[in-house]
């Protein structure tokens, strides 16, 4: 069929809204109709050239939710009509990580997935005989996409698509950070550094755990507003000096739990050295750049904190996911404040403009 796509064609140029031609769902594959899509940091960070791993031309686009079109043959577990969210990160639930409750690492696809092909090695998305690849497994930046089925979680029909497209990626992020990676209690003193989509979903993280105080940390006070309004208790201004003011607020000791959402090292290491003596975790959500190092003093670790890193937050996306929008159902997370424009697939490029110019929490495409 024929489908219009935005393509990345040649890295640090615009993407080009286009007609291309998607094939139909193979064995264990599914052919989803986008109806929403966001647009995140990584789509940018590939699109600039500055991702070592990228390669073009592909049609960018991870944070995708929409309708089952149809499926491929042994598709068991979706039906023409089932909502869905598409997962970067997918859930198999038979491979040695997907057996495991410690991570949500599913290893059956991950080697086609990063050199832009679908598990059989091939891609579905061509343009005059010449294959595009598929981005992160996803490619949502098109009006429809074929997945594999274990990418993709079915998610309850209520929901709307704008929101349901922001739990494919930040914000499931950040909840599952504090949920899952850091487990927070019940009565526990937090501090999120970064307030973007992953750090304002790790505050609401640490509220639906029962966090009494919630300390975010962040440049911008627009975006410490928004984390009040996710439950944050205390905003302070990131920078110099923030380590110091969270041990001046927890007696000295630092915070039970503490988040890195920002991608910056320095403030990685700050994270660390905001965690409390004898038991504070830091998980580390942020992406640092191509060979930056994080640069901790081991005494601080002798003496009781720990470091986790936190991939997609530890969720087991097709399991979890639902899950999670069925609490945003029950009116558990308030997600209006996080859909800054809505905007139609013409406009992906004045999406990433917005995001550079840090106008808003997130961009959706709304396909009509
Ligand atoms: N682990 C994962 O699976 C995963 C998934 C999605 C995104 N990420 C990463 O998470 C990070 C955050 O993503 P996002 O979409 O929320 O980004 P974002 O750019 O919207 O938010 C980052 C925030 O950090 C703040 N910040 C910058 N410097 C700071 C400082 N010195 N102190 C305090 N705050 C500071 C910025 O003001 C901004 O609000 C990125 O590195 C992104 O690549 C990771
Ligand atoms: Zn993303
Ligand atoms: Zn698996």
């Amino acid at each position: 069929m024929r489908m219009r796509a935005a393509v990345l064609e040649r890295f640090g140029e615009p993407l080009a809204v286009q007609e291309v031609e998607l094939a139909e769902p193979r064995a264990g594959e599914v052919l989803v109709r986008l109806h929403a899509c966001g647009v995140c940091h990584t789509d940018l960070y590939t699109a600039s050239g500055a991702d070592p791993s990228g390669y073009a031309p592909t049609v960018l686009g991870h944070e995708g939710a929409g309708v089952v079109e149809a499926v491929g043959p042994d598709v068991g577990a979706l039906a023409p009509g089932d909502h869905v969210v598409t997962l970067f990160s997918p859930q198999c639930r038979e491979c040695v990580h997907c057996l495991d409750p410690r991570t949500n690492l599913c290893l059956a696809i991950r080697e086609e997935q990063n050199k832009g092909h679908l598990p059989d090695g091939t891609t579905r998305i061509s343009r005059d005989g010449e294959e595009i690849r598929s981005f992160m497994g996803c490619s949502t930046f098109a009006e429809y996409t074929v997945m594999p089925e274990i990418a993709l979680a079915k998610v309850s029909p209520e929901a709307p698509f704008e929101h349901t497209c922001l739990f494919a990626c930040g914000l499931s992020t950040g909840l599952g950070a504090a949920i899952n990676t850091a487990a927070v209690k019940p009565g526990s003193t937090c501090a999120v550094f970064g307030a973007g989509m992953v750090g304002l979903g790790a505050v609401a993280g640490c509220r639906l755990q029962g966090a009494e105080r919630i300390i975010c940390v962040d440049l911008s006070p627009q975006r410490l507003e928004l984390a009040r309004g996710q439950g944050a208790t205390d905003l302070h201004e990131g920078g110099e000096g923030a380590v110091e003011r969270i041990l001046e607020m927890t007696g000295g000791f630092g915070a039970d739990y503490t988040f890195e959402a920002t991608g910056n090292v320095a403030v990685m290491r700050q994270a660390v050295e905001a965690a409390r003596m004898g038991w504070g975790l830091c998980t580390v959500a942020g992406v640092a750049g191509r060979g930056e190092t994080l640069d901790v003093v081991p005494r601080l670790l002798i003496t009781g904190r720990r470091i986790a890193g936190s991939s997609f937050g530890g969720v087991k996306g097709r399991d979890q996911v639902p899950a999670l929008i069925d609490r945003y159902l029950a009116g558990e997370i308030d997600l209006d404040p996080f859909v800054s424009q809505r905007i139609g697939l013409d406009e992906v490029n004045r999406g990433f403009e917005l995001m550079e110019a840090q106008d808003g929490i997130r961009s959706v495409i709304e396909f009509s």
